[in-house]
C-alpha cells in the first residue's frame, strides 16, 4: 500500500476524499479545532452543516459531504470518535476502517486523513494513533479474489493514503509508520496462507511459500520432509500426516541478529492445512473452515517476515511450523493407536480430531531442543476456547507470569483480544491412561485447558506460553473489528512482542527472573 505523510494543512492537500475524526466535543458551543480552522479558511461551518445533518461525533456515526468548495478535497466524511475521555488508540484503528469503506463507496483514488484534533484533545501519542489507523485502513483494503473471474473482480479505485499531522514534526510518524507498514504487510501474508484453499495449500506448499518468506527477507531455512522426520523420530507429526496423499513436513526458519545474542526465542505455530478430524471425523458443519486450522503457522511464518524486514538487535528466533493434512486412508491412525513423540514419550491417541496437540508436541520438543529461553506457540486449538471466550477473543496460558504479561502488553498494543486463562494442575490428571505416558484427550469439560495441559507436558522450559486462537483466527463475517476470512490474528501480536524485547534489552534490563536458568 502507498501512502505519504505530510504536515500541510487538511485543506491544501488534494484528495478525492478527506476524511476528518470528529470529537463529541468539536461539536458543542463554537466548535473546535480542525473545523473552526476549516470555517475560518473556507467560510464552510462543517460544525454547523453536521448539526443539521444529526450528526454528534457517536462512534461510528459518519456524514459524507461533497461540493463543500474551500478545500482542495473534492469530499469531506466526518468521522465520530465520541467523548475525548473515551478515546482510546482502537478508535483511531476503526477511523482506519471507517476511512477505506468510506473511500471505497465514492471510488477515492486518493484518501486523506487528519486525526490532529481528536490527538490534541486526548492526549494520545500522535505517531502511536497514526499507527494504529494506518493498520486499521490497511486490513479494511484488503481483498482475498484470487478465485474471482476476471470481470467480477472488483475495480478498486484506491491508490494512495495521505497522513495529515499539520504542523507536526514527522519524523516520529515516520518511523512509526513503517513498523504499522510491515506489519500490515504481514498480516496480509498471514492472510493470504489462511484464506487459500486446502487443496492448494498443502503442508508440501506451506514449505514452499516458507522458504519464499525464508529467501525474501534474509532469513535461514529448513524444511524436513517424510524422510527427514522418519529418519529423526518426528512419529506424531507422522502419524497424523500418514492418512493423506498430501505428506507432512517440518518448517524451520531461523532469524539470526546482527551483533550479540542477549535471547533465544522460538515461535510455534500449528500448521493443519486440513482437519477432517480423520477417524475421528468431523460431522456437520464442524468441518466448514477447517483450511484456517494452520492460522497459527501462517501467524508465525508472517511475523517472520515482518521481524526478517525489522530486524530487531540481541534476540534470536525459531519460527517454527509443523503442517500436516489430517485426513483419512487406510493407514491413516485409528482411535487407540499409540505413538512415540520425539519427545520420548508415549501417547494413546483417542481422537485422531486432536490432531493439533499431537503436532505441536514433537515441534516443542524440538523448539527446546534449539536452546532458546522462550517458547511461544500459536494454535487453533480447540472449539472449547470459543465456548469459553467467544470467537473475538483468544486464550493465553503460560507457566511464567512475566511472560504472560508481555503478551498481554503486546497484544494490547496490537490491538487483539488475549485473555489470560488458567493451568488448572488438577485437571491434568485427566490426561492419565493405564496404555501410555499420556492419551490426546481429557473428557468433555475444561477442553481448552486439558489441551493446553497435554502441550505443558513437552515443555520442560520455564517460559512458555500457548495461545490458542480457535475464536479470532477465521471470521465467518466482516465486522466492526475483523475482516471476513482469514483474520491474520496474533502476527502482530508476536512482532510487538519481539520488539519489546528487543528494546527491553537495549534498555539494559533484565527480561525476566529465569533467564539465568
Ligand atoms: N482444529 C480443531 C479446533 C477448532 C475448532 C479450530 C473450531 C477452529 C474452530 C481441533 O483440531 C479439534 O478438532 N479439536 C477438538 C478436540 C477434541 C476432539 C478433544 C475440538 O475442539 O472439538
Ligand atoms: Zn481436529
Ligand atoms: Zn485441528
Amino acid at each position: 500500500m502507498i501512502y505519504n505523510i505530510t504536515n500541510n494543512s487538511p485543506l491544501e492537500v488534494e484528495c478525492d476524499l478527506l476524511v476528518l475524526p470528529v470529537l463529541c466535543e468539536a461539536l458543542e458551543g463554537p466548535g473546535t479545532g480542525t473545523l473552526r480552522r476549516y470555517a475560518a479558511a473556507s467560510g464552510v461551518d462543517l460544525g454547523a452543516l453536521a448539526q443539521e445533518e444529526g450528526f454528534a461525533g457517536k462512534p461510528g456515526q459518519t456524514l459524507m459531504l461533497r461540493g463543500l468548495g474551500g478545500a482542495a478535497t473534492r469530499r469531506v466524511v466526518l468521522v465520530g470518535v465520541g467523548k475525548a475521555e473515551d478515546v482510546a488508540l482502537g478508535a483511531l484503528r476503526q477511523v482506519g476502517v471507517t476511512a477505506a469503506r468510506c473511500g471505497r463507496q465514492v471510488r477515492a483514488r486518493v484518501i486523506g486523513v487528519c486525526i490532529a484534533e481528536p490527538v490534541r484533545a486526548t492526549g494520545l501519542h500522535e505517531a502511536q494513533a497514526m499507527a494504529q489507523l494506518y493498520e486499521g485502513f490497511s486490513r479494511s483494503i484488503y481483498r482475498f479474489e484470487r478465485y474471482l473471474s476476471t470481470k467480477e473482480v472488483r475495480q478498486d479505485s484506491f491508490e494512495r493514503l495521505v497522513l495529515i499531522a499539520p504542523d507536526a514534526d514527522t519524523s516520529p510518524i515516520e518511523a512509526a509508520l513503517a513498523t504499522s507498514h510491515l506489519i500490515s504487510e504481514a498480516v496480509s501474508t498471514a492472510r493470504n496462507l489462511v484464506n487459500e484453499i486446502p487443496s492448494v495449500l498443502t503442508p508440501f506448499e506451506l514449505g514452499v511459500r516458507a522458504t519464499s518468506i525464508a529467501t525474501c527477507n534474509s532469513l535461514e531455512h529448513h524444511v524436513l520432509d517424510v524422510a527427514q522426520l522418519t529418519e529423526r523420530g518426528f512419529n506424531l507429526i507422522l502419524a497424523v500426516g500418514k492418512g493423506s496423499d498430501n505428506p507432512p513436513c517440518l518448517i524451520h526458519l531461523v532469524y539470526r541478529p546482527q551483533g550479540p545474542v542477549h535471547h533465544k526465542v522460538a515461535l510455534v505455530g500449528k500448521g493443519v492445512t486440513f482437519d477432517t478430524g480423520g477417524y475421528s471425523i468431523k460431522g456437520g458443519e464442524h468441518m466448514l473452515h477447517m483450511h484456517s486450522d494452520m492460522a497459527g503457522a501462517a501467524a508465525v511464518l508472517a511475523a517472520a517476515q515482518a521481524i526478517g524486514k525489522l530486524r530487531p538487535p540481541g534476540i534470536e528466533i525459531h519460527f517454527i511450523a509443523p503442517a500436516v493434512e489430517n485426513a483419512i486412508n487406510g493407514r491413516a491412525i485409528k482411535p487407540q493407536d499409540i505413538v512415540k513423540g520425539y519427545g520420548g514419550k508415549t501417547v494413546e491417541i483417542l481422537n485422531t480430531d486432536a490432531e493439533g496437540r499431537l503436532i505441536l508436541a514433537d515441534a516443542l520438543a524440538y523448539a527446546q531442543e534449539q536452546g532458546v529461553q522462550t517458547i511461544v506457540d500459536l494454535a487453533t486449538l480447540t472449539g472449547a476456547i470459543v465456548v469459553a471466550l467467544g470467537e473475538c477473543t483468544a486464550g493465553l496460558f503460560s507457566n511464567d507470569d512475566g511472560l504472560a504479561q508481555q503478551l498481554l502488553g503486546a497484544a494490547h498494543t496490537a490491538g487483539e483480544d488475549l485473555w489470560r486463562m488458567p493451568l488448572t494442575q488438577k485437571l491434568d490428571a485427566r490426561l492419565e491412561t493405564p496404555m501410555a505416558d499420556m492419551k490426546n484427550i481429557g473428557g468433555r469439560t475444561g477442553g481448552a485447558i486439558t489441551a493446553a495441559l497435554f502441550l505443558k507436558r513437552w515443555v520442560e522450559l520455564e517460559r512458555w506460553a500457548h495461545i490458542d486462537l480457535a475464536g479470532p483466527a477465521w471470521m465467518e463475517t466482516e465486522s466492526t473489528d475483523f475482516a471476513q476470512g482469514g483474520t491474520g490474528y496474533g502476527v502482530s501480536t508476536l512482532v510487538y512482542f519481539i520488539q519489546a524485547l528487543a528494546h527491553e534489552y537495549r534498555e539494559g534490563q533484565p527480561i525476566a527472573r529465569n533467564l539465568a536458568k
